[in-house]
């Protein structure tokens, strides 16, 4: 699809809610919401992530109405990345590794802050390996990273065996998820798979399905509960422990470990749509226009890892995980603009609290070192 195309809202909306029409068809007449969801965010040239639209940014309002949707910490500042670098400079030099694998580069600007910063360093990578689903984000990212040319490859998939450090920053939270509905309570409700299908032959709408699915905790309480489950993620981690033979691995995003994330007062689920820097509670509509989000539940996150072979190595808040890389010191200059992005990433009531950082290693790996980013103010024991 050319952006053209991508130009005229209603025509990827439309082409799209073809394409899931065309599944819910192939599947019998019921889909799944996390394969609703691979559709919408990754189908190529269509999915939210694979058409041309600008999606990362501060502001809504851009060229030719082509604004934004939401803004990530590299996008707020690149002090961001300056700061993580820290910790990946520790991690390549206590597991001997000198490459860098980033998941779901976005437009490149991590990978350029962490590059520049571990140069700074004089520990740039022997290699930096961006593995991204989106094609069109590739072109981006190769312009971002014109400078750091000679380093950065891409890749579609992970080898079977590879080294060194992985970043993922709001990866996870991009992975479909499955959608749990219980009706009633603990004692009497009935658990159904929500899933999608077509109202009368055209409009895309829910549909429930009773299954045998069920969060991994009890949710007290007499009331319904939807929520999310998230094997998508889940097996993602499970390959990379798999693989990942000697190194680190560190993904930073919004959520919770499972007893809050299942908590009784959390009976919507997390699930959520960015579109323009607002957001709303309905994936069905826009399709293609609109980023389709859940939290991460990192108590899941950390099991699969474990069950696969790797430790962790911490689980902290990204305001307690900045600090303790050394934020201050690298911000001794910044300006009062600078601070004020500064502020977003480390408060408590912005992104400080509510994203969190998980650091993963293959048991050797996670021996004989201790990550700056997780000194202090460890939360592992909360997982
Ligand atoms: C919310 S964006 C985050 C982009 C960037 N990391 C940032 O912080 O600005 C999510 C990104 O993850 C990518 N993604 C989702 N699942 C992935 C997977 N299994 N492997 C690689 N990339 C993935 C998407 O294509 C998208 O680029």
């Amino acid at each position: 699809m050319n952006i053209d195309t991508v130009n005229q809202p209603g025509s990827v909306t439309s082409a799209l809610r073809e394409r899931v029409a065309e599944a819910i068809r192939e599947a019998g007449g019921w889909l799944p919401f996390d394969r609703f969801m691979a559709i919408a965010l990754y189908e190529p040239g269509l999915g939210y992530y694979a058409n041309a639209t600008p999606k990362f940014g501060q502001m809504p309002e851009g060229v030719a109405g082509q604004g934004s949707d939401f803004v990530t910490a590299p996008e707020l500042s690149p002090l961001f990345g300056h700061t993580l670098a820290r910790q990946v400079a520790q991690a390549l030099a206590a597991t001997g590794t000198d490459e860098v694998w980033e998941f779901g580069a976005g437009t490149g600007a991590l990978a350029l802050q962490l590059l520049d910063a571990l140069t700074a360093l004089g520990q740039a990578p022997r290699r930096y390996t961006i593995v991204d689903l989106s094609g069109s984000l590739r072109e981006r990212q190769q312009a971002t990273l014109a400078r750091h040319a000679d380093r950065v490859v891409w890749a579609d998939r992970l080898p079977a065996v590879f080294d060194g450090v992985v970043i993922g920053n709001e990866v996870l939270d991009a992975m479909p998820v499955q959608l749990l509905r219980r009706v009633g309570g603990q004692d009497d409700g009935t658990w159904h798979e929500r899933g999608v299908a077509l109202a009368d032959g055209v409009s895309l709408a829910w549909a429930d399905r009773p299954t045998a699915l069920r969060p991994p905790l009890d949710i007290e309480g007499p009331h319904d509960y939807l929520t999310e489950i998230h094997p998508q993620g889940e097996a993602f981690v499970r390959t990379l422990a798999e693989r990942l033979v000697r190194g680190a691995a560190f993904f930073i995003d919004y959520g919770f470990p499972e007893a809050e994330y299942y908590h009784p007062q959390r009976h919507m689920g997390t699930l959520i749509c960015h579109r323009a820097h607002r957001s709303d509670d309905d994936p069905l509509t826009d399709l293609g226009l609109k980023d389709i989000t859940a939290h991460v539940n990192f108590t899941g996150i950390a099991l699969a890892a474990q069950d696969a072979g790797m430790a962790v190595l911490g689980y902290t808040s990204q305001g307690r995980f900045l600090i303790n890389c050394g934020l201050l010191e690298v911000a001794k200059d910044a300006g009062p603009r600078e601070n004020a992005m500064l502020s977003k990433l480390v408060n408590e009531h912005e992104m400080g609290e509510l994203f969190k950082v998980i650091g993963l290693a293959p048991a050797p790996s996670a021996e004989g070192w201790d990550p700056i980013g997780f000194s202090a103010g460890d939360r592992t024991h909360r997982l």
